[in-house]
């Protein structure tokens, strides 16, 4: 995880990278730091624990100097949350400012090298060994350049990193499995994580590849080498389409609210899928011997729904896998088997592993995926895209009901059904609409009321609500830090309704396909004191709380969950937590 940016041009580059952080906060924020450099006064680093805007109040960011600069916000992963591990760090001689997206693996034996060489070390990170590594190298008589293409040739892991160099007007960069885009500006460029750190800047953008080691230099070029080929390569330019009002808040007070309300734009976008695309993805399902969907977190949950509309429509089934444990499904793979693996972000390290065992054993690739450019995109065979533009709260919204809507198209054109797919997705907007208008949030604030205070939430639901109870426990839990649950609607009494008792609250999603057996289940529950609240088309009397989703049958999934993701926002406003930034969590989990 961690959001790194870098930007060399004519303007104040810390005012431009403080913003840029801002931006990239959804990757990490437990601290942030940046190290700017001006001709006269050297390079000036200024960091600290917190979020950036804590950090800036304290520090005052803005008033340091210099057109060059690199900074960046911290999700931990070596060493605990200390102004000593937050980034940049510098080398032993205070010359080589490093910051890293990533984990440095053998960082212990080039620690105990560099240390028997004299270095010492200052924080606990993997991080620190990189300046002095550069340094190391740059004692033997390299140029700044070449011994940081040294010195990252020896590191093992997954990484993104920043490097400048005292009195040198550039900024070093290299990639391996994190992610990195530069921005192409008139008279000056940047070097980010993500594209909406810099996306108020420039829209052209050229995707960093693994292996490739990036120089900005003064005279605004960018140059691209591959560590592999050992030689200049060039790389594609490419314009995006996201506009920068996407990724701002606009009369909402936070991302998650606003991002929940986008639903009813976002599912019709998902659904405008590009029809050549789509069709020969929809064969080569049909044509693959095994079909596998890998996936992490609320991608997962959308997966694990779509399996069941995969069966129900196209009457197929499709493996379902964490893709954190897809290597144990990896002696079953064959050049004829699909792999499809779904992520918003496309830079999900497990999902990346996943695709790379899947690759070894010359298996298809299909992703679909949010962000153009992203590794997953790129390393695929055919991609479908969400279409939903930046999602920046740190949970999943628009973006779960968009994969939704991406495969339940995909199982209809599988049945030879695309039309009526696309109909029905259509059908969605009135009722998305509905179900995020300024009344439902009015009733579902007064659920939020009831529930503030309670230790645990249960939620069940049968066939297609099941991976819908899981997704909505997943949301209650990750913003409100309220325990949540999810459970199929029979399961429950195997175990652990032994939990239940007086005023327990259990969410119930129901359908006119299941509402007989969950509404038992859900009796089960009553029994012993549980608090009912429903999620169905038609009021029943055991529900003590009733939310109205109209059926919509196989793309209930879509509909149902937006009241829960409102009622897990409404959960964490009241409670005094920011919904955007949940403790402990990062948007984009790009570390094993
Ligand atoms: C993180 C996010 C989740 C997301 C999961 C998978 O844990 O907090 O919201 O569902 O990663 O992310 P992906 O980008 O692969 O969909």
């Amino acid at each position: 995880m961690c959001g790194i940016i870098g930007y060399i041009g004519e303007k104040n580059a810390a005012g431009i990278i403080y913003n840029g952080l801002k931006r990239l906060e959804y990757r990490g924020y437990d601290s942030a730091g940046i190290a700017t450099l001006d001709e006269k006064k050297g390079i000036q680093v200024k960091k600290d624990i917190g979020r950036v805007e804590d950090i800036n109040r304290k520090l005052d960011f803005l008033s340091m100097d210099g057109t060059v600069g690199i900074g960046h916000t911290r999700w931990a992963t070596h060493g605990w949350v200390t102004k000593e591990n937050a980034h940049p760090h510098v080398s032993n001689n205070k010359k080589i400012y490093v910051i890293h997206n990533g984990i440095v693996e053998n960082y212990q034996g080039i620690k105990s090298m560099l240390q028997g060489n004299g270095f010492n070390f200052y924080s606990e990170t993997d991080t620190e060994t990189i300046p002095n590594l550069i340094e190391f190298e740059m004692r033997k008589g390299k140029d700044f350049e070449q011994a940081t293409k040294d010195a990252v040739k020896q590191l093992d892991g997954y990484y993104a990193i920043l490097a400048m160099h005292e009195g040198e007007r550039k900024i070093v960069a290299a990639r391996n499995g994190s992610p990195l885009v530069v921005g192409l500006g008139k008279n000056e460029n940047f070097i980010a994580s993500d594209i909406p750190a810099f996306l108020e800047h420039t829209k052209t953008v050229m995707y960093v590849h693994d292996k490739d080691f990036i120089v900005l230099n003064g005279n605004y070029e960018v140059k691209f080498y591959s560590l592999q080929e050992g030689r200049e390569v060039s790389r594609p330019i490419h314009s995006v389409d996201w506009s920068i009002e996407q990724a701002q808040k606009g009369d909402f007070d936070h991302f998650m609210m606003k991002e929940i309300s986008e639903q009813v734009e976002t599912v019709q976008k998902a659904a405008n899928q590009d029809e050549s695309t789509l069709f020969a993805v929809a064969n080569a399902i049909k044509d693959a011997k095994g079909v596998f969907f890998v996936a992490c977190g609320s991608s997962y949950h959308a997966c694990l729904s779509a399996s069941y509309i995969f069966s129900k429509i196209a009457k197929m089934h499709i493996n379902v896998i964490l893709a954190s444990e897809f290597s144990n499904y990896e002696d079953y793979l064959t050049p004829q088997t699909l792999v499809i693996a779904v992520s918003q972000s496309g830079e999900t390290i497990d999902v990346l592993d996943a695709v790379r065992a899947a690759k070894r054993k010359n298996a298809e690739i299909i992703s679909i995926v949010n962000v153009v450019g992203s590794s997953l995109h790129r390393s695929s065979d055919h991609a479908l895209m969400l279409n939903t533009g930046p999602e920046v709260c740190v949970l999943s919204t628009k973006t779960y009901t968009a994969q939704l809507a991406v495969l339940a198209l995909l199982a209809h054109t599988v049945a030879g059904r695309y039309e009526e797919g696309k109909a029905r997705l259509k059908y969605l907007w009135n009722i998305i609409y509905n179900l995020t208008s300024a009344s439902t949030r009015d009733h579902i604030r007064r659920l939020a009321d009831k529930l503030k205070d309670k230790e645990h939430i249960f939620t069940i639901g049968r066939g297609l609500q099941y991976p819908t109870a899981l997704e909505a426990a997943l949301k209650i839990k990750e913003v409100s830090y309220i325990h949540a649950e999810g459970f199929s609607g029979g399961e429950l009494k195997h175990g652990t309704i032994a939990l239940i008792e007086e005023g327990t609250p259990c969410i119930v999603f129901s359908s006119k396909e299941t509402e007989m057996e969950i509404i038992s289940n859900a009796m089960e529950i009553k029994a012993r004191g549980g608090y009912i609240i429903g999620v169905n088309s038609e009021n029943n009397e055991i529900f003590d709380f009733f939310i109205k989703t109209p059926d919509v049958g196989i793309l209930n999934p879509i509909t149902q969950i937006i009241p829960i993701q409102i009622l897990s926002y409404q959960l964490a406003v009241l409670r005094g937590f920011d919904p955007d930034k949940p403790r402990n969590l990062a948007k984009s989990v790009t570390v094993k």
